[in-house]
């Protein structure tokens, strides 16, 4: 109830339309009817008009405020507050696409409704139909819509039905509700906060009725707690996680999960000065203590042990793409989704859909301002909702460099919850009482996996020792993995078939996830040819592991040949020999290259020296 009640206090509501069909009007007017303009400002625009020979329009409100908020006086524009008799609103402007998916996704405007206005002289145009569906592509699944300029059309009821029903029609196959649907005039102020003689044939409220009598929590999904971690400001020794209550609530007797590291946790405390309260809310931001030390970085996200968001490192989703420049498969792009920033690749374009008439296109790849359905990799676990669970939690944004190229939607039912593959209910995990924080401030590093990867001869036992032996000295407590020393040992017997190595790598991953829960940065040498188990291995503990493709041609390598291999395998007395006999599958996202073909050792050694130094140190944590 009382999170119906903090909904209600401020609802945001977005409006969005065809840039002529007056949205800016309809702010202006109702700037003015709710006697929110400041004194003197409308008739001194009117004079202004008059002067010039033009017509007053209500636009010019707006425009006027605009640049009085340049200057850095009055409102924001892009947010407008106003207040009708029941309660305050914040009207989110979208002037175009990319402010408009920006603002949606910041979570700066996470919209609790949309209006949608139309021109129902002109009638729908193609930038109707984009808005519309881009709504819908941000979860936002209901709408109000406005039939503006009535008074153009001489308040005809026939115009305004012939309008709603090719409205209506589009709406209904891309599954958005209309709610409600007024016609309007903003320009002579019909039907916005008084209804309007002039269309007698209208039974519904006005607008501003319309917004005091919704019900706002209707909209939100499931109400799970969705708490993303947006700071942690340290406080002599408190570790305060800073945040806001996207949705659900946190009572401080709740048990926490933190994702991604899938770990457990009380609440210690709740910060606010003067006093806290027990329980917080959807919206309300707050700062909390945990009663054990675990790591929480920024980007994390707090839920209840029970309907925790997923964790995924593949995903679908609908995007619209808003950049000049074209998708591209080979590129990394960094996804933001609440306050987390991941590394991803678009692996796939599944369809293309033309928001005008809804069909596929033929397109292999979207150009600018078209929508499409996509698949998503990450190399890191990424905390996210499915659209149908919480809208706000489930939308993010693709950036290039700093540019916003892409919004979209998740969509999560095909493809595995990492966090559930990797649970058994009949095993419990023993928390020791030696934490991982503790070992990495003793160590002064965090733990880490360097996975290197590349040809037999590619260099990677090189380049491994001498990485080793300069991290040790440096103060670092690191270790290495061979494949040829594990096949001595705990990988003893085991052959270069498929299977066979499938198990080798297996194994070596999990002999590396011990060494790193010990506190080490393990540096795994394995030629690990497979791209799907070496995904495996990241997948155990993502946030550790970093895939390092050591490259050189297999021509490269043969001429090498430093352990006379290469010779004997093309004489096919080695079977299997990688390369030769047996495929190797290149990264095709590593987190670093090392090209030995073109660089010498002490660059390579250099070069992966100071990665690891830069990911693990603790300073940089
Ligand atoms: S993996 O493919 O299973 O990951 P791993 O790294 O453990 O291989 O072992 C590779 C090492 O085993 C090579 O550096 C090489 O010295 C030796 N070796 C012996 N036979 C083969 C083979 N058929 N293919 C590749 N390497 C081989």
């Amino acid at each position: 109830m009382e999170q119906t009640k903090h909904l209600q206090d401020t609802p945001k509501i977005v409006i969005v339309g065809h840039v002529d069909h007056g949205k800016s009007s309809l702010i202006g007017r109702l700037m003015y009817e709710l006697d929110q303009v400041p004194e003197g400002k409308f008739e001194e625009l009117k004079k202004v008009s008059e002067k010039r020979g033009m017509e007053f329009e209500f636009a010019f409100l707006l425009d006027a405020l605009q640049v009085e908020r340049d200057q850095g006086i009055t409102v924001d524009t892009t947010q407008i507050f106003f207040r009708t008799k029941k309660r305050n609103y914040v009207f989110i402007d979208a002037p175009g696409h990319k402010e408009f998916i920006k603002n949606m996704i910041t979570g700066a405007a996470s919209a609790d409704i949309a209006i949608l206005i139309i021109d129902v002289d002109e009638g729908i145009k193609a930038q109707t139909k984009k808005h519309a569906y881009i709504l819908k592509l941000l979860g936002i699944k209901r709408v109000i819509t406005l039939f503006n300029k009535m008074d153009k059309v001489n308040y005809e009821e026939n115009r305004y039905l012939f309008v709603k029903k090719k409205l209506y029609d589009y709406l209904l196959k891309i599954d958005v509700e209309g709610l409600y649907d007024i016609p309007i005039s903003a320009k002579i102020g019909d039907n916005i906060v008084k209804k309007s003689k002039k269309t007698q044939w209208y039974d519904g409220k006005p607008l501003t009725d319309v917004l005091d009598n919704y019900n706002y929590s209707q909209n939100e999904n499931k109400n799970y707690l969705r708490f993303p971690v947006q700071d942690i400001y340290k406080l002599s020794d408190k570790r305060i996680i800073v945040g806001r209550v996207e949705s659900g609530k946190i009572n401080i007797d709740d048990e926490l999960l933190v994702l991604p590291s899938n770990e457990r946790v009380k609440i210690k405390s709740f910060e606010e000065w003067p006093k806290s309260k027990k329980e917080y809310h959807t919206g309300e931001c707050l700062g909390l203590t945990f009663s054990e030390q675990i790591f929480v970085d920024k980007g994390n996200m707090i839920s209840h042990l029970k309907n925790p968001p997923k964790l995924m490192n593949t995903l679908e989703a609908n995007l619209f793409w808003l950049s000049d420049k074209k998708m591209n498969l080979n590129k990394k792009y960094t996804l933001k989704v609440n306050t987390g920033e991941y590394s991803i690749n678009i692996r796939k374009v599944n369809k293309i859909i033309d928001t005008e008439n809804l069909e596929s296109s033929n397109k292999k790849i979207p150009n600018k301002n078209d929508v499409c359905e996509v698949v998503i990799h990450s190399s890191q676990l990424i905390p996210i909702d499915d659209f149908n669970v919480s809208t706000k939690t489930a939308r993010f944004c693709l950036l290039d460099e700093n540019e916003i190229v892409s919004g979209g939607i998740a969509s999560l039912k095909n493809y595995p919850d990492q966090k559930e593959l990797t649970n058994n209910p009949n095993i419990t995990p023993v928390n020791f009482n030696v934490s991982e924080v503790d070992r990495a401030s003793r160590f002064n590093h965090r733990s880490g996996v360097i996975w290197m990867t590349g040809l037999s001869g590619a260099g990677k036992s090189t380049i491994a020792k001498e990485v080793e032996k300069k991290l040790f000295f440096k103060g670092f407590n690191v270790f290495i993995l061979d494949g040829d020393n594990l096949r001595m040992g705990i990988n003893k017997g085991l052959s270069f078939s498929p299977e066979d190595r499938t198990e080798n790598i297996r194994r070596t991953a999990e002999v590396a996830k011990l060494f790193s829960d010990a506190g080490f940065i393990v540096i795994v040498s394995l030629i690990s040819p497979y791209r799907s188990e070496r995904k495996k291995a990241r997948d155990i503990r993502p946030e550790y592991f970093r895939e390092i493709y050591i490259k050189a041609s297999l021509e490269e390598c043969v001429k090498r040949d430093v352990k006379g291999l290469y010779a004997k395998a093309i004489k096919s007395e080695i079977k299997d020999f990688t390369g030769i006999s047996s495929p190797y599958e290149a990264p095709t996202n590593p987190d670093l290259i090392i090209d030995t073909e073109n660089e010498n050792i002490e660059k390579s050694v250099l070069k992966l020296e100071s990665y690891i130094s830069s990911e693990f140190s603790i300073k940089n944590c």
